[in-house]
């Protein structure tokens, strides 16, 4: 019990310490990642994880709840003020969990959902057939227009009018623009239907001003503390007013959920904490500035950039003119110690084996530090890797990597390393 787990489990503390490695020696540009604080970390690692509690403050199923109290009103007030609304709970252990309570408190297996398709950038817990939304719901979907990658909302219009929806729902895990949210719940409204969006992708920039709020349009907006929010694996539900309070309080727990993750929940308020000081602010805008210039540079290099640019911290690569898939440009990409995603474009195939795209995201090497600079040059070397000629390619990739070894040592995610 007392020994550390470099003596107690050398198998798992030497993948702890490998991970650790990898983080620091290569670009991390998924999307969904980020670098989270030493606070954040050291709330994760603490023995509060030991404590088991149902129910919400004040009003729990086991004794002894008084600190994690403290703690979970803490995330609840902080998420409340940084977002300017009046609910949120902050139990979901994921944020597939927190769509999933918010399907249960709104809907009844087999009304029909209208979401953004998954190729056009859409999320899988928002109807996949695959998922257990698609299977317990009528999933329909909106996509993007052909020519120009991005959401027309009269096309919107004209398929809620036609689905007649239950539950439209906004937000995706590619969509690299702005959603028009006060059309999309005028769009909602015509058809009788609730409004959901889901920013976990942008949550942290709607946090930092640098991204307009769903907040005042959505009927439920829901997020993930991971990704541009910097803070644990975890979910969130928020509403603008407390109206939908007692639906959601039950539809979370014990709707969808038993105990809490107590030590995730004082690592949401942690990163809560840092999301409202002034730095995280120009975080936020160092995002946006960071995918532009990494945008801009690969699109001077050749690469098509789905929609053109980005407004988000998502610059979504279409690789078809190319000749390449999005799973060769990944292993490429990792060569060179640059660690990506394969993504479908809109209008693709549904194999992932076959997929055309390469999702990048500026969140976690922003976090490090990079500069709109380094991301021009990151933005130059990557298209040169992916345009190169196969016999020119190794060279690339040498050249990369020792680009890429450079910009890392350049910026150490912890003072040890
Ligand atoms: C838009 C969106 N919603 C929900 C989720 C699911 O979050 P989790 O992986 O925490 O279940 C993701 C994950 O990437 C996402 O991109």
């Amino acid at each position: 019990m007392t020994r550390a787990i470099d003596q107690s489990d050398p198998v798992v503390a030497k993948a702890l310490r490998d991970e650790s490695r990898r983080q620091q020696d290569q670009i991390e540009l998924i999307a969904s990642e980020n670098i989270v604080s030493r606070a954040v970390l050291d709330a994760l690692g603490h023995e509060i994880t030991n404590k088991t509690l149902e129910g919400y403050p004040g009003a729990r199923f086991h004794g002894g709840g008084q600190h994690v109290d403290v703690v979970e009103q803490a995330a609840i007030d902080r998420a409340c003020a940084l977002f300017d609304c009046g609910y949120a709970n902050v139990q979901p252990h994921s944020g597939s969990q927190a769509n999933l309570a918010v399907f249960f408190a709104l809907l009844t297996p087999g009304d029909k959902v209208l979401s953004l398709d998954l190729a056009a950038g859409g999320h899988l817990s928002h109807g996949l057939g695959a998922n257990l939304s698609g299977r317990w719901f009528e999933a329909h979907h909106y996509g993007v227009t052909r020519d120009t990658g991005v959401i027309e909302y009269d096309a919107v219009e004209a398929r809620a009018r036609e689905v007649r929806p239950k539950l439209l729902i906004a937000g995706g895990s590619a969509y690299p623009r702005w959603i028009d949210f006060a059309r999309m719940a005028q769009i909602a409204q015509s058809v009788g239907a609730y409004f959901m969006v889901d920013m976990a992708h942008f949550a942290g920039l709607v946090a930092g001003g640098a991204h307009p709020s769903p907040l005042p349009h959505a009927d439920i907006v829901t997020c993930t503390t991971t990704k541009t929010l910097r803070g644990p694996r975890g979910g969130m539900i928020l509403a603008k007013d407390a109206g939908w309070s007692k639906k959601l309080q039950s539809s979370v727990f014990p709707g969808v959920q038993s105990s809490l993750h107590t030590q995730v929940l004082a690592a949401k308020a942690v990163c809560l904490k840092e999301a409202s000081e002034p730095a995280f602010k120009t975080y936020a805008s160092q995002i946006v500035e960071n995918a532009r210039a990494l945008a801009e540079a690969l699109s001077a290099g050749g690469v098509d950039i789905v929609s053109g640019g980005t407004d988000t911290h998502i610059v979504l690569l279409d690789l078809s003119r190319l000749n390449l898939l999005g799973r060769e440009a990944e292993a490429l990409l990792d060569r060179a110690n640059i660690t990506s995603n394969k993504n479908p474009v809109p209008f693709d195939v549904s194999n992932p084996a076959k997929w055309s795209g390469l999702r990048l995201g500026v969140a976690a090497a922003t976090t490090r530090g990079f500069s709109t600079d380094d991301f021009r040059s990151l933005g130059a070397m990557i298209a040169g890797l992916l345009t190169a000629e196969e016999g020119a390619r190794e060279h690339q990739v040498a050249t990369a990597r020792e680009e890429v070894a450079r910009l890392c040592a350049a910026y150490p995610i912890h003072e040890d390393q």
